[in-house]
């Protein structure tokens, strides 16, 4: 597709944000074996061991490890008996993103302001206290069983949360691999549910849509979606939502709806400095990517880049060597590539972005980038 479709955003009034987000805080997974999958985002993805809640904390229904990585934090959380609220959601869902936790200034102005503006009730404002400090959260839903926490913490100098202690792993913590912060995270909908998760954003988080991209833009031989990317007012915060169009076949978003049975979050996007650097060590360490496009999209990319291709530092063969991909818009280039599904299910995925003045998300490279995901869905039997 040509980039001259993309709008650029609108420049905010701060002063009119009723949902002033200060940034992503965490981000939860409910998984089927938190103390498995905790190892596996140390050992693939260069997470550090940061804080622990279970039996020995006085946990005696869920057990949580914490990871980070720079600024990314992520909690995985597993069942410790039937019956729970967490084992029903792995249960329907299999391992995914509840919980996306926003970073507020104040926790339970977030949640009237918002379940005023129609949001619904997932949690009342709560206040939770150690010798560190106090912490008040509160919840929302989104879309399907998703959830959105705010997090006030302004009051607390812990280590993450009243509740966790450190989790030490003296004799195991792998490097880094150079992931710095959560740059988007996707949510996948169900037929026709775009638009009313496009208003949700607006009307009870004042996210205002940013880019637009339709069926006609965003389709292959046998598939096609609709998307539309939703803004914070300081740009922080940004959620792509998808939602499948007819196709000949059947698309990954349908596949993921199939397999999640429901929406859910379909990707959590990372940013690096060095995306060469990052995508060698993720390579090294086991994690699987999206098999690469074909040669006729990496003699395109000079076209693509127009104008920006003169600063572009990195080298072309060692980007295609990697599969990275590479797409360009007014402002700048990005260079991203696509994990596979992290779990058995084809859901969740990462996608890994370096970006080098663009504020897009890769538009330019999402035929080739469904193509790929086309060629796995076939060998799954899905499309
Ligand atoms: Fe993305």
């Amino acid at each position: 597709m040509s980039n001259a479709t993309i709008e650029l955003p609108k420049l905010y009034d701060s002063a009119a944000d009723f949902m002033p987000l200060l940034g992503t805080d965490y981000l939860e997974l409910y998984v089927s074996n938190a103390k498995q999958a905790a190892h596996f985002y140390k050992a693939a993805f260069g997470f550090q061991s940061h804080a622990y809640r279970g039996l020995e904390t006085g946990s005696r229904e869920l057990e949580s490890y914490v990871i980070i990585q720079d600024k990314i934090r992520i909690i995985l959380t597993s069942p410790l008996k039937s019956g729970t609220d967490v084992g029903k959601h792995i249960e329907k869902h299999g391992d995914g993103v509840k919980v996306i936790a926003l970073w507020v200034d104040d926790a339970t102005y977030a949640y009237e302001e918002a379940i005023k503006r129609g949001a619904t009730h997932y949690m009342k404002p709560t206040l939770e206290e150690d010798e560190s400090g106090r912490v008040v959260r509160s919840g929302i839903y989104t879309y399907g069983e998703t959830v959105h926490i705010f997090v006030e913490r302004k009051d607390y100098n812990g280590l993450f949360l009243p509740g966790f202690r450190k989790w030490e792993t003296p004799n195991y913590n792998p490097k880094s691999t150079g992931l710095k912060y959560v740059d988007h995270m996707v949510g996948n909908v169900g037929w026709n549910e775009m638009n009313t998760w496009v208003k949700w954003y607006e009307d009870v988080m004042g996210f205002e849509n940013f880019l637009s991209f339709d069926d006609k833009q965003i389709h292959t031989e046998y598939s096609a979606l609709m998307s539309k990317v939703m803004s914070n007012g300081n740009g922080r915060i940004k959620f792509p939502i998808n939602e499948p169009a007819k196709g000949k076949k059947r698309s990954q978003i349908e596949e993921y709806l199939d397999f999640y049975e429901g929406s859910g979050v379909q990707h959590i996007a990372v940013a690096t400095d060095d995306i060469i650097s990052t995508v060698s060590q993720l390579k090294a360490r086991g994690v699987e990517f999206l098999p690469p496009p074909p040669q006729a999209y990496y003699d395109d990319i000079p076209r693509r880049l127009g104008e920006h291709k003169s600063m572009m530092k990195e080298d072309m063969k060692e980007l295609q060597k990697l599969s990275i991909m590479v797409d360009a818009d007014e402002e700048g280039y990005l260079l991203q590539i696509f994990t596979k599904p992290v779990e058995d299910r084809p859901t969740l995925f990462f996608e890994i972005i370096q970006r080098m003045g663009a504020r897009g998300f890769g538009a330019g490279n999402f035929k080739a980038l469904f193509e790929s995901i086309e060629r796995e869905q076939a060998n799954r039997g899905t499309l």
